[in-house]
């Protein structure tokens, strides 16, 4: 088999699935190894005969010296506190990782502790000094040092879309640091694929509804990101909402203009010239605002800005695919930058419309 060998843990969820439709399109990867848990022993063939891999695989429960027989690059993509239950020994085998979990998303083990608390009682962890060693997969922003980490924590679907948008303003110190609103929306499939009651038809269709609000754990990854852009430690506000669609992630971020001069169009050519060399994002014209239709299934992340004159309030409008740019596709890059090759090689960037 040529190319670069990657195994793919939890295949059969959401963003397993995700990743191996992604890499069947892709020039330089080839799918070695399949893990799992319930559908561990299963012919994939047989289990998801809608996405046939081009050599059959049979999944297996995930032995990190099979996967390292098997794999050189990993994507994990497992619930939350699993993948620190086998990164650190693909690690010492020599597999490089991008786990598309929150286990390395924060610089410390502490903090994973607190905000992943429910999980931590279940798994026990000494890996401190992988949380530290991890490189936070937001491509567009890590693109130098991702190229010569060996563990990806790629970041959250709300994150993705959130930093995105706030990033290049907190950075030019061009924002408040205080009051910095994000209300969000997601589809069903931000939940995964396990049964869950609150994503039955029955109960998610034709309704939206908040959820986790106040301390909904991806308010401390934005947080710490966002900290560090700025320089300073910041504190926000974050919604999240779950809307009656499949997939599709929008955000809107609110930030009060430190120079009330300032307008939308000048906003418009900041985020462009921050995100000159990045065809995943793309601003869009002042008065043009995002869908999440017009992303789906692609690996871009559409911003527009806006800008309230009369409160002086900075508007920024972020839609991603949840699975793909806010999942497996920024995995995937992550996963590119691993194997020494362009950020989007073999991903997509425009969306099959309606
Ligand atoms: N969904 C999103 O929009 C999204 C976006 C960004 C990040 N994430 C994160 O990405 C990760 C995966 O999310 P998902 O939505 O793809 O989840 P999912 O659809 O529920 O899939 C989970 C996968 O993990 C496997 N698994 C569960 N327990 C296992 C075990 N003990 N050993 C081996 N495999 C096991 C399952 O395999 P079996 O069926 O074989 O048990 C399944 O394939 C999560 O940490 C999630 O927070 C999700």
């Amino acid at each position: 088999m040529a190319g670069k060998r990657v195994a793919v843990i939890g295949a059969s969820g959401y963003g397993g699935l995700q990743t191996l439709r992604l890499l069947q399109d892709h020039p330089e990867f080839v799918v070695t190894f399949l893990g799992g848990e319930r559908s561990s022993g299963k012919r994939w063939s047989e289990l998801v005969p809608f996405l046939p891999l081009p050599h059959d695989l049979v999944v297996q429960s995930p032995d990190p010296a099979a996967i390292a027989a098997a794999a050189d690059l990993a994507v994990l993509s497992l619930p939350n506190g699993l993948a620190a239950q086998l990164a650190p020994a693909l690690l010492e085998l020599g597999v490089k990782v991008v786990d598309l979990s929150a286990d390395y998303r924060y610089r410390s083990l502490e903090q994973w502790r607190e905000v992943y608390a429910a999980e931590a009682r279940q798994v026990p962890r000494s890996d401190g000094e992988l949380c530290a060693e991890a490189v936070y997969g937001l491509v567009e922003w890590e693109a130098e040092r991702l190229r010569s980490a060996r563990l990806v924590a790629a970041p959250g679907c709300f994150p993705t879309a959130s930093l995105l948008a706030l990033l290049p303003f907190l950075q030019q110190g061009l924002i408040d640091t205080s009051g910095i609103v994000i209300d969000a929306k997601t589809g069903a499939s931000g939940g995964g694929r396990a049964a869950k009651e609150h994503l039955l038809l029955a109960e998610a269709s034709e309704a939206v509804a908040p959820y986790g609000v106040v301390g909904h754990r991806h308010t401390s990854e934005i947080e710490q990101q966002a900290s560090q852009a700025a320089g300073q430690v910041i504190q926000l506000q974050f919604t999240p909402h779950l809307m009656p669609m499949v997939r599709g992630l929008l955000a809107t971020v609110y930030g009060r203009l430190r120079d009330p001069g300032l307008t939308a169009d000048d906003c418009t050519t900041l985020l462009r010239a921050a995100y000159r060399h990045q065809p995943t994002v793309r601003v869009l014209p002042v008065g043009t605002y995002p869908s999440t239709k017009w992303v789906r299934q692609t690996n871009c992340c559409l911003l527009s800005v806006q800008v309230d004159r009369r409160t002086g309030q900075l508007i920024v409008m972020s839609a991603i695919d949840n699975l793909v740019k806010g999942q497996a596709g920024q995995g995937v890059q992550a996963l590119n930058l691993l194997a020494g090759l362009e950020a989007g090689t073999g991903l997509p960037l425009l969306p099959f419309y309606p």
